[in-house]
């Protein structure tokens, strides 16, 4: 027998779900088999019996599957156990943590370092760790989840300026006593880039701190700090390590006095269970090998160049990213459904990006490149979406309104 706030409950479910379903919205999971992944160079993996090209997930060096760093976690594992048994304050931190941290601040000139178990925790918890009330926050019309939900949990009067645009920051800092700006580096869903260093000169003019999140910048562009050449330009910095490091967790980089803040007030830092210390070296390893390897970073320039030129000839409209997110807007969340499950039946598997990720209206593909995809991959990606686009009949880049 169901009390009463429980049927309360269960209808709320069951109209929420219902509402989601009927506006193409409902989200469902795949248990994807890895088994193919391992022993295969190219990005890819089996459903259901079927064996798909993977253009959709954010592992943009191929390192999630480099035997190098498949070894680091066993290392790892071998050498601390496989979970940190406790919160970083009790005995959860390590010399593994350390010397994680230390790699992260060598390389990127920031002075400490302090690591989460998810770019998402690291996020949320800075801004409400590091705001309240008082303080007004402006925030790009795009960052991810993580910041706005930590904003909100923050109480802080936070503003969003328009995506990107320099300008409409500058007229919020002008009307605002800002406390801080906060942009990413590389936009998660239209792969663009912040203009890091006009952003900077601004929050400096306005005695504001500049907050980056790196999550999709960190070891893939240029420069291991992101598209920024002066960390003295950021205030703080957030990498994540289940993107192009191929693995799991997150570190906020900042002075001293920022970090030693955090570790006495972050509370998912204080009430939770330590990142392991296998996965603290294996994130280590990954550094290192980003260092030793600058092949891969050009290999996937190199990707991202074949993709948009081979788009290019078949008058596919993408969004005109450099990076390795690469979206094609379709609009209407259940139209890009559709075209993402037709290329999964050509085998070919590509995000379908859908509000509110996306703002209503620019339900999207979201096709992300790898430097461990062959050029005959990437050929029949690009293959299956024309052929994909000429079946549902969305106009080409000739025909498209501007955006
Ligand atoms: C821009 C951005 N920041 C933060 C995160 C969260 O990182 P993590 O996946 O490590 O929780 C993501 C991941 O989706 C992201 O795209």
């Amino acid at each position: 027998m169901s009390s009463p706030l429980a049927s309360k409950l269960a209808s709320k479910i069951r109209a929420r779900q219902q509402a989601l379903a009927e506006q193409g919205l409902l989200r469902q999971r795949q248990a994807l088999s890895t088994d193919a992944v391992l022993s295969d160079a190219e990005p890819q993996f089996c459903f259901e019996g079927q064996t798909y090209l993977n253009f959709s997930s954010n592992d943009y060096l191929g390192l999630s599957r480099a035997p190098e760093l498949i070894a680091a976690l066993h290392r790892g594992a071998q050498q601390y156990g496989v979970g940190s048994g406790a919160s970083p304050l009790v005995t959860g931190y390590n010399e593994a943590h350390l010397a994680l941290e230390t790699k992260l601040c060598q390389i990127t000139g920031f002075e400490s370092a302090l690591l989460f178990s998810s770019g998402f925790s690291a996020n949320s918890t800075l801004c409400k760790t590091l705001f309240d009330k008082q303080d007004v926050v402006l925030a790009d019309k795009l960052v991810h989840a993580s910041i706005i939900d930590g904003l909100r949990d923050s109480g802080a009067d936070f503003k969003r300026f328009l995506h990107n645009s320099t300008e409409s920051a500058e007229r919020l800092l002008a009307k605002n006593t800002v406390s801080a700006l906060i942009t990413e580096s590389v936009f998660s869903m239209d792969g663009d880039i912040a203009p890091i260093s006009a952003l900077s000169a601004l929050c400096r003019a306005h005695n504001a701190w500049l907050i980056v999140d790196d999550a999709h910048g960190f070891a893939v562009l240029d420069t291991m700090v992101g598209n920024t050449s002066e960390p003295s330009d950021i205030d703080a910095q957030i990498v994540t390590f289940g993107k192009a490091l191929g693995c799991q967790g997150a570190a906020i980089l900042g002075s001293r006095e920022l970090i030693a803040f955090l570790v006495s007030n972050a509370r998912e830092y204080i009430y939770s269970t330590a990142l392991s210390p296998a996965n603290a070296a294996l994130a280590l390893a990954a550094v290192e090998h980003c260092e030793a390897h600058p092949e891969l970073r050009q290999k996937l320039q190199r990707n991202i160049s074949i993709f948009k030129q081979l788009c290019q000839d078949a008058d596919i409209p993408l969004l005109g990213s450099d990076t390795a997110i690469q979206p094609l807007i379709i609009g209407d969340a259940e139209q890009t459904l559709l075209v993402a499950q037709k290329l999964k039946a050509m085998g070919i598997w590509v995000g379908a990006i859908r509000p509110p990720t996306v703002p209503v209206g620019s339900a999207r593909l979201r096709i992300t490149l790898s430097a461990s995809h062959s050029e005959a991959a990437i050929r029949r990606c690009v293959k299956g979406i024309a052929q994909v686009l000429t079946e549902v009949a969305l106009p080409r880049v000739s025909e498209r309104p501007a955006r």
